[in-house]
C-alpha cells in the first residue's frame, strides 16, 4: 500500500475519539466510513457532524464548499462488513478492551482486502498483541491521536516488531495528510510517549486528592497556573472520560497483577457511580 492509493478509511469506534478521527479523515478530503456496535453512538457522531460543521462555517473556519464536500465525504453506517470491504486504512478506536480489539482486527482481517493497512488508535495497547489475529501483522500498527482528536495536532505513530517499515511509513505520512503531526516510536513500549507521562501525572495528582491534600479544583489551578498546562488531570479526565481511566487501569492490572496498577479508589467510585465526565454530565466537575 501506497499513500497514493489511500482513498477510503474506516473508522470503527464513533465514540469520543472515532467520531473526530473519522469528520478529521473526511475535511482532508478522505471517503470515509464510521461504524460503530452501537446504532446511539453511531446516531450521535452524525448529529455532532451535522451540528459542528454548520458552526465551523458561522465561526469562519470553513467555507460552505468545504464543509459541504466534508459531509459528502463521511457516511454512517451500521455493520463492520459494509464500513470495512472497500477500506484502504482502517482506524480502529473502540472501547480499550484487548479481546474486543481483538475480535474486530480478526473479523477486519476477513472483511478487508490483503493490502489494507490495519491500525489501532489504543490509548495503551501496543499493537503486537492485537496483530497476532490478523494474517498480516507486518500492516499492523499502532496510530494515537489525542483528545479532542479534531485540535489537537500530535498523532503517535508505533512500530511494533512485526510492523514492516512501509507501514510505519505510510502511516506518519498519512497523519500528515489528515492535517497532524506524527511522531513515530521506533519500539513498542505500553502507553507510548505522551499517556506515559500524562500517567505519572495523573497518577500524583489523584493520590494527592485521595489524600485529602488539596480539592480536584486546587490541584487543575495550580497545575494550569505553575506548569502551564491548558487544563488540569482532573477537568483532563472529565474530558477524556473517567470510564477509559478506569477500563485503562484494569486491563494493565489484568496483565500484571500487581495492585499498584489498579485504578485508585476515588476512579472506582466514579466509574461505579456513572460519573464519567462531559459525557455523562458529572465527572469531578459538573456540566
Ligand atoms: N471538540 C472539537 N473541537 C473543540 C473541542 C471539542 N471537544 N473543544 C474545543 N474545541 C475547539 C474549539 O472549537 C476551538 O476551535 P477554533 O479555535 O478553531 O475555533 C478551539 O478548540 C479552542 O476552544 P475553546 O476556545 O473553546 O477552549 P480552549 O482554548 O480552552 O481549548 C482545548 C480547549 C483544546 C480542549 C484545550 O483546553 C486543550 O488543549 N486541553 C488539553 C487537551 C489535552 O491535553 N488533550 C490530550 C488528552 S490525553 C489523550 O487524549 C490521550 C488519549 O489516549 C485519551
Amino acid at each position: 500500500m501506497k499513500i497514493e492509493d489511500i482513498k477510503n478509511i474506516c473508522v470503527v469506534g464513533a465514540g469520543n475519539m472515532g467520531h473526530q478521527i473519522a469528520l478529521q479523515a473526511a475535511l482532508s478530503g478522505f471517503q470515509v466510513k464510521s461504524t460503530d456496535a452501537s446504532e446511539v453512538t453511531l446516531q450521535k457522531a452524525q448529529q455532532f457532524v451535522d451540528s459542528y460543521l454548520p458552526q465551523r462555517v458561522a465561526k469562519g473556519k470553513l467555507t460552505e464548499e468545504q464543509a459541504a464536500l466534508a459531509r459528502k465525504n463521511i457516511s454512517f453506517v451500521k455493520t463492520l462488513e459494509e464500513a470495512a470491504q472497500d477500506a484502504d486504512f482502517v482506524i480502529e478506536a473502540v472501547t480499550e478492551k484487548l479481546a474486543l480489539k481483538r475480535d474486530i482486527f480478526s473479523k477486519l482481517d476477513t472483511i478487508c482486502p490483503p493490502d489494507t493497512i490495519l491500525a489501532t488508535n489504543s490509548s495503551f495497547i501496543v499493537s503486537s498483541m492485537i496483530a497476532d489475529v490478523t494474517t498480516r501483522p507486518s500492516q499492523v500498527c499502532n496510530m494515537h491521536f489525542f483528545n479532542p482528536a479534531l485540535v489537537m495536532k500530535l498523532v503517535e505513530v508505533v512500530q511494533g516488531p512485526h510492523t514492516a517499515p512501509e507501514t510505519a511509513e505510510v502511516t506518519v505520512e498519512l497523519c500528515r495528510r489528515m492535517g497532524k503531526l506524527p511522531v513515530l516510536l521506533n519500539k513498542e513500549i505500553y502507553g507510548f510517549l505522551v499517556n506515559r507521562i500524562l500517567g505519572a501525572l495523573s497518577t500524583e495528582a489523584v493520590f494527592l486528592l485521595d489524600q485529602g491534600i488539596a480539592s480536584a479544583e486546587a490541584i487543575d489551578l495550580a497545575v494550569v497556573n505553575a506548569l502551564g498546562h491548558p487544563m488540569g488531570p482532573f477537568r483532563l479526565m472529565d474530558l477524556t472520560g473517567i470510564d477509559l481511566s478506569y477500563h485503562i487501569g484494569m486491563e494493565r492490572y489484568r496483565e500484571t497483577q500487581d495492585a499498584a496498577d489498579k485504578p485508585s479508589p476515588v476512579i472506582v467510585e466514579k466509574y461505579a457511580k456513572g460519573e464519567w465526565g462531559q459525557k455523562t454530565g458529572k465527572g469531578f466537575y459538573q456540566y
